[in-house]
């Protein structure tokens, strides 16, 4: 399958506009990145400073350039903050697959806001990407990410690894 990103997909739901990352969401990016809370689960290398979180966005940008990956922004339509983000990457032709990564500002966590973006973000892999599989790995001790996984229907799959994170467990959704 050819993903084509360009225009980029917005995707709207009653409370939330999810749409593109840009150089002017560096302060945000930078916030949410380095948020501690954020971060509990979550494996990965945080910026040190603005123009860090500026690099970031450029390597984000270019993937979804490139049709590598996708990742959306996640902004309240009330006050128009960015609250999170949410995106598909790691995209196995052979077998339609993507996994799936999110993150939400504490501050507007168990409001509903995860399972709004779920909910257009999978039917926009399933239905426009035409995935098979949507596969999320998620740290075996993180309840409120496996307790949204397991709302959207994702099953775990405790067979599987994530190289690397030894202690990330998988959740993968199927096509209906
Ligand atoms: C995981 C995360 C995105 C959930 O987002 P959220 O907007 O709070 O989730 P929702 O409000 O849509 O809740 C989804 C379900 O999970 C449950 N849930 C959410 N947070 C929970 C918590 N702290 N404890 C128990 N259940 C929780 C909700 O109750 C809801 O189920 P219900 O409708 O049956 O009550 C958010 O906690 C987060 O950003 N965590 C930090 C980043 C992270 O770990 N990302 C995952 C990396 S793999």
């Amino acid at each position: 399958m050819n993903y084509n990103f360009t225009p980029f997909p917005v995707l709207e739901t009653e409370r939330l506009s999810l749409r593109a990352l840009n150089l002017d969401d560096a302060k945000s990016i930078f916030g949410l990145r380095t948020n501690k809370e954020v971060n509990e689960f979550i494996d990965r290398k945080t910026p040190n400073n603005l123009s860090e979180a500026r690099a970031f966005i450029d390597l984000i940008s270019n993937l979804t350039a490139n049709n590598k990956g996708i990742f959306w922004v996640i902004e309240s339509k009330s006050n128009h903050q960015l609250i999170g983000t949410i995106g598909l990457r790691h995209f196995e032709d052979e077998e339609n697959y993507a996994e799936i990564g999110y993150e939400l500002d504490p501050v507007y966590q168990q409001k509903g806001f995860m399972s709004e973006a779920f909910e257009v973000v999978l039917n926009f892999g399933f239905t426009d990407l035409a995935l098979n599989t949507i596969e999320a790995f998620t740290h075996k001790n993180n309840i409120p990410s496996i307790a949204l996984l397991k709302k959207q229907k994702f099953v775990l799959h405790p067979e599987r690894r994530d190289e690397g994170f030894e202690n990330n467990r998988s959740y993968r959704l199927e096509s209906a």
